[in-house]
């Protein structure tokens, strides 16, 4: 690595609080790969949700709670919060793999009166079930 870049590097991690290079570069190697699992779609994944809507909208209020419904399995839980008269703020936890999250972000966000949609995607170890360790 030239010197420049290093030197410019050493900085920015003493200024991010990382106590060596190294804790800084497993940090950036396990962020990469888990962008890589992440696109590869398969991985498991959880995932936050969040989207404001104006629950006014003809039938945008029934349409998001049929779309939840069908995608129980992988909606954990929902927080619901009036913002004021006309607008609610919504917040979803999903998990599941992390290909099918995206879709079911995708189906929801696509909806004309949700504004603001937002997902983010971490990558989980397979998960076990049923008490297998
Ligand atoms: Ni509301």
């Amino acid at each position: 690595m030239e010197s420049g870049l290093l030197a410019e590097f050493d900085r920015q991690i003493a200024s991010a609080g990382y106590a060596c290079r190294s804790e800084a570069l497993r940090d950036l190697a396990r962020h990469w790969l888990a962008g890589r699992r992440l696109r590869a779609g398969w991985s498991s994944a959880v995932g936050v949700l969040s989207f404001v809507y104006d629950h006014h909208r003809h039938d945008l209020g029934q349409r998001l709670t049929g779309l939840q419904h069908e995608h129980h399995a992988e909606i954990v839980t929902a927080i619901h919060v009036h913002l004021d008269v006309r607008t609610c703020f919504e917040v979803l936890i999903l998990r599941g793999r992390a290909d099918r999250i995206q879709a079911i972000a995708d189906r929801l966000t696509a909806l004309k009166a949700v504004e603001q949609g937002r997902l983010t995607l971490i990558p989980t170890p397979s998960v076990k079930k049923g008490g297998e360790r």
